[in-house]
């Protein structure tokens, strides 16, 4: 602590490593090396083992975190760059999912490879830190080099934003079409819209069967997710739950076609073929192409969906679209924020255009609407509605502008039913409002409720549980679709059996939902609370992009006056912290540099502490474990029952609250 006085902290160079977008470990642990005095030099995810060599010389203490389970792969060269940079006066620490089994001893062989402290699988900060107290006990902190830092730091382009909101011309599109349709083969088979639109217009509707539900003449959409390799294997699954009667259906496409990589997924499915086993965690529309996507509509007949992630959607656009695909999942930020570290909001939102001029072109010239869903889950680890809120809004209007005319608008259950159905209302209703505003009144807006979308209970009663009661919200919220998990969300990709538990468990709790009642007076409170920030987060928008919601977005983020929890982005400012109140909502632990007005920041302020107190965390510097304690609560099952607070008027919300907290306490490790 004397060190610390004198200006002279500990520097721990702290980075993920390998394809993985998950942040939020790494970033629940960048907050505690700060808080515990720490001088961190943070690297986000996703770099090169030989980034951290080139860096470790001014530091004490680097860390590396892996989670995609392949970290020997990356490991490889460790060795030789050890070597190479004469690097073994830095400690070097390892940490994440280091091995996709038990890892029983796994320590050994990284420690063999010259780790001085390997964490292989999931261990709690608390003990991270103690360890590095430990093994800092008698180090010299290396001098600063503030300088150096400067040269080395990520550099993000801050150039002005470049791009319009306004509708792109004709020959932007064209010449957008004519690359995007040469990115693979099978783009050809996509290009002729009239040829398109003739099979398209008869296929079956994704907004068709939205607005009968919007209309109250057909129940809420029940629908699951599916991905596999090979067109008859998917053909198989979606027949399956067509039978169960559900009437939306997606696919999930494979991570090889997110990251445009379609001859690595060739080769997969290739795989996949001789092998007879699912060798990707997707269905690989780019590589089936129209042709594939076609014999699957025309198999199935039922309203089909593309739901992916990817860099540059653009041609999985045109083939899906050509293929008979009536709706289309993603955003400028939804798609971007969350899952990669290093792509310029304006070239996402150019990409995002693209996909929207083509949607809107479809309805222009052959009457055909199809839908644009966003991404409102996030980050999905304690996203506050109103963020959820705000980017569907920006990407809704971004849509419209081009032409589209049918949104579904989208938001992951957080687990205080007051809350979500909160949630699902005011996005429902602000969707409505912002494009009447804007003369768009003949625009379809449908809400979509994510089941619980975070670390999933490992215990599949639990998982069923939560997927039960989930249901029941998602009935009661009003919305127009949910979005099905299945008990074995923390284990594996779902075979056809979990799905159909899946299904059946939200067919039942939806239709519980008609016998169960909520709290109206206080879901109307949430509400306004959630408007008044949504409508907060949307000013400053408008008002730093005088006027652009192109501009407006990129500076935003850049200001952090939208600042999503846990992204990996390095266009985002990472500032803004979320936790639970006592009854299980999110609420900011710190707005950042969000632009709320003081009303709003002591009604935050009030709920944490609360809630701090609660668990007699009273410092700032104790934040971090509230963070780790929301963030691992459900995963660990360290609560009551699911919702964590229901909402209901007969319901003693104090009492339960009460004993969520004793029971937390119970698990909390000794010395917190
Ligand atoms: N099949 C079924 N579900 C999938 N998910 C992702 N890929 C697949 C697939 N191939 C689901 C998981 C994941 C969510 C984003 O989508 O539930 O958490």
């Amino acid at each position: 602590m004397n060190l610390v006085q004198e200006g002279r902290r500990h520097t721990i160079l702290l980075g993920g490593i390998g394809g993985d977008s998950h942040s939020v470990g790494l970033t629940i642990l960048r907050h505690a090396l700060h808080a515990n005095g720490y001088q961190v030099r943070y690297l986000g995810i996703q770099n090169r083992l030989e980034e951290f060599f080139q860096l470790a010389g001014m530091c004490n203490v680097v860390m590396i975190s892996s989670m995609d389970g392949h970290v020997r792969h990356y490991l490889r060269e460790f060795g030789d760059l050890v070597r190479k940079y004469n690097a073994n006066k830095s400690l070097w620490y390892l940490g994440g999912n280091l091995h996709t089994g038990d890892a029983q001893g796994y320590e050994q062989q990284f420690h063999e490879m010259g780790f001085n402290r390997a964490f292989v699988k999931f261990a709690d900060i608390e003990r991270v830190l103690e360890v590095l107290k430990r093994d800092l006990h008698d180090v010299e902190p290396v001098p600063a080099f503030p300088t150096l830092w400067e040269q080395a730091a990520t550099r993000v382009s801050h150039l002005a934003a470049s791009g319009s909101d306004d509708l792109m011309t004709t020959a932007q599109f064209e010449r957008s079409r004519r690359e995007a349709l040469e990115g693979w083969k099978t783009g050809a088979g996509a290009r002729l819209l009239e040829e398109n639109a003739e099979f398209l217009s008869v296929q079956p509707s994704f907004p068709k069967a939205q607005a009968l539900v919007n209309a109250g003449r057909a129940p809420i959409l029940v629908q699951p997710r599916s991905g596999v390799p090979l067109v008859n294997e998917q053909i198989r699954l979606f027949k399956m739950f067509k039978s169960l009667n559900v009437k939306a259906l997606s696919y999930q496409v494979d991570s090889l076609t997110r990251n445009n990589n379609y001859a690595g997924a060739e080769e997969a499915i290739r795989e996949s073929f001789t092998t007879g086993v699912a060798s990707m965690n997707g269905f690989p529309v780019i590589n089936h192409g129209v042709g594939g996507l076609r014999q699957v509509i025309s198999e199935v007949k039922v309203p089909l969906q593309t739901r992916h992630s990817t860099r540059d959607p653009r041609l999985l656009a045109e083939i899906s679209y050509a293929g008979g695909v009536t709706a289309f999942e993603g955003g400028a930020i939804c798609y971007n924020i969350p899952y990669y570290k290093d792509y310029p909001l304006d070239e996402s939102i150019r990409m995002w255009q693209y996909v929207d001029h083509l949607t809107g072109t479809y309805y222009e010239r052959f009457g055909i609407a199809l839908d644009r869903e966003f991404f409102g889950t996030l980050t999905a680890t304690l996203i506050p509605p109103c963020l959820a809120i705000a980017i569907n809004l920006i990407e809704g209007i971004l849509a419209v502008k081009q032409g589209v005319k049918c949104l579904s608008l989208g938001y992951a259950e957080q687990g205080n039913r007051t809350q979500d159905i909160a949630a699902i209302r005011t996005l429902g209703e602000m969707g409505r409002e912002i494009v009447d505003n804007l003369g768009y009144t003949d625009v379809q807006i449908n809400t979509v409720f994510h089941q619980y979308m975070a670390a999933f209970p490992d215990d599949p009663t639990r998982a069923s549980g939560l997927i039960f009661n989930s249901a029941v919200t998602a009935g009661l919220s009003g919305a127009t679709r949910v979005i099905v998990k299945t008990p074995v969300e923390a284990y594996r990709i779902p075979s056809v059996e979990d799905n159909l538990d899946g299904i059946s468990l939200v067919q039942r709790g939806v239709a519980m939902a008609a016998e169960e009642t909520f709290d109206e007076t206080r879901v109307q409170e949430e509400a306004a609370l959630i408007r008044r920030e949504v409508s907060a987060i949307l000013d400053s928008v408008i008002h730093i992009g005088r006027g652009s919601i192109v501009a407006g977005v990129v500076n935003a983020f850049r200001k952090g006056f939208i600042d999503i929890p846990f992204a990996p982005s390095n266009y985002n400012l990472g500032e803004v912290m979320t936790a639970r109140d006592v009854d299980g909502a999110v609420r900011f632990l710190s707005t950042g540099h969000m632009q709320f007005d003081r009303d709003l920041r002591d009604f935050h302020r009030e709920k944490m502490n609360e809630r701090r107190r609660a668990e007699g965390l009273l410092h700032d510097h104790q934040n971090y474990l509230l963070i780790e304690r929301d963030v691992m609560q459900i995963a660990r099952g360290q609560y009551e029952s699911w919702p964590l607070s229901n909402g209901s008027p007969s319901a003693n919300n104090l009492q339960t609250a009460s004993l969520i907290h004793t029971f937390q306490n119970l698990e909390i490790p000794q010395g917190t």
